[in-house]
């Protein structure tokens, strides 16, 4: 389904190429830039910083999509933002204060996201929907790429469909999306999805491109 955005994630790409990962990637189609930022103690995983966001910034023509998988957030926004984020994401669990956090993130000049684990229920998002401008549904616990997709997110999917109404608030969807599981997220009520391994793994006898990107068969 091509309405749907598509939002490759860096954290399956090389490490080593980033900036001719992300150009291959937008040469393919891709929207949005999905860049993982994980701190090792929010998420079991450590990847990069703002330093890394404002390097790979230049080669990247479309939207850059920080997911903030860190606790806390606030001291770390403005970085985030000067390095050019357009979208900073932070999950709703990583603090007592994610209003505050959300203001922060649109008073730094980017479009405020709101993740939620799979963990957590839809109801946590339901006061903050005039806050936010994307709300991301994590379909596999935070930290890693290649997992599986969590089907019971299908249902929270929905739910926050139903729940954001006409306010102009994307949903991302992120983890496990794939040719078999994006046409259910598009069902759902997705309007982008995040995929790393399927793009960056992905690359296959039919459609052999450079780095292995596989866009097309998302
Ligand atoms: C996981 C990240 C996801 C992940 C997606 O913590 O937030 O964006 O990179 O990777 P795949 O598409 O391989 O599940
Ligand atoms: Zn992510």
């Amino acid at each position: 389904d091509r309405s749907i955005k598509i939002a490759p994630s860096i954290l399956a790409a090389d490490f080593a190429n980033f900036g001719a990962e992300c150009a291959a990637v937008e040469a393919q189609g891709a929207d949005w830039i999905h860049v993982d930022v994980m701190d090792g103690h929010f998420v079991p995983n450590i990847t990069f910083g703002p330093s890394t966001c404002a390097a790979i910034r230049p080669h990247i023509k479309g939207v850059m999509d920080v997911h903030l998988m860190i606790a806390p957030v606030d001291q770390y926004i403005d970085g985030f933002a000067q390095a050019g984020a357009d979208i900073i994401t932070a999950h709703v669990e990583a603090g007592p204060h994610i209003h505050r956090t959300l203001q922060a993130i649109r008073g730094a000049g980017a479009k405020a996201g709101l993740a939620l684990n799979p963990g957590t229920p839809v109801e946590a998002a339901l006061p903050l929907l005039d806050d936010v401008d994307l709300v991301l549904v994590m379909c596999v616990n935070p930290g890693f790429g290649g997992q599986k997709f969590i089907h019971t997110q299908l249902d929270k999917i929905r739910a926050v469909r139903a729940a954001i109404g006409d306010r102009p608030v994307h949903i991302e969807i992120d983890g496990g999306c794939d040719p078999v599981t994006a046409p259910l997220v598009a069902a759902a009520g997705a309007d982008a999805l995040v995929a790393g391994s399927a793009v960056f793994k992905g690359g296959s006898v039919s459609n052999p491109t450079p780095y292995g990107v596989n866009i097309a068969a998302i």
